[in-house]
């Protein structure tokens, strides 16, 4: 009862407060409390992708488009990541983790993604095998250019 009447008192401060008290009570008591109390979603414990920025539009700075060749690419090991500019203007990043036993892929060139554990090869416009012994694309990874700034999407 007496949290009803506090909840009634705080709802009445956004709206009209001339007479809360007699029958009409506002009509959100238990709602509006237990959506204003909840803690905003930035909150929430980062756990260990302590890399990943906060507010910053487009995410983490991969690399220039400068240093993406045409045909070719570049592998960014600390990223994980792999960026190709298989026509001009046209971009594309994939995991830089090769599907078929975890190796590092190693180089981008003629169009195509090279793993020199076991000689895997991808397309380096969509991550497709082009050969094996991979079986399974590189997964796409989301990228956002912003005028010479490749950035993580
Ligand atoms: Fe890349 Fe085997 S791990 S070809």
């Amino acid at each position: 009862m007496g949290a009803v009447g506090v909840a009634g008192l705080l709802a009445a401060c956004g709206g009209g407060d001339d007479e809360p008290s007699t029958g009409g009570a506002p009509p959100a008591t238990t709602e509006p409390e237990a959506s204003a109390s909840e803690p905003p979603p930035s909150s929430e414990p980062p756990e260990d992708e302590a890399t990943t920025p906060a507010g910053e539009p487009g995410g983490e700075a991969l690399t220039t488009t400068a240093d993406v060749p045409v045909g070719g690419g570049v592998v960014l090991h600390s990223a994980g990541v792999v960026v190709t500019q298989p026509s001009a203007g046209t971009f594309a990043a994939f995991s830089s983790t090769c599907t078929h036993q975890g190796c590092s892929v190693t180089s981008v060139a003629d169009g195509l993604i090279t793993c020199d554990c076991h000689g895997s090869q991808f397309n380096a416009a969509d991550g497709t095998v082009a050969n094996g012994p991979a079986e399974q694309p590189l997964p796409p990874v989301a990228i956002v250019v912003e005028g010479d700034q490749i950035l993580a999407g």
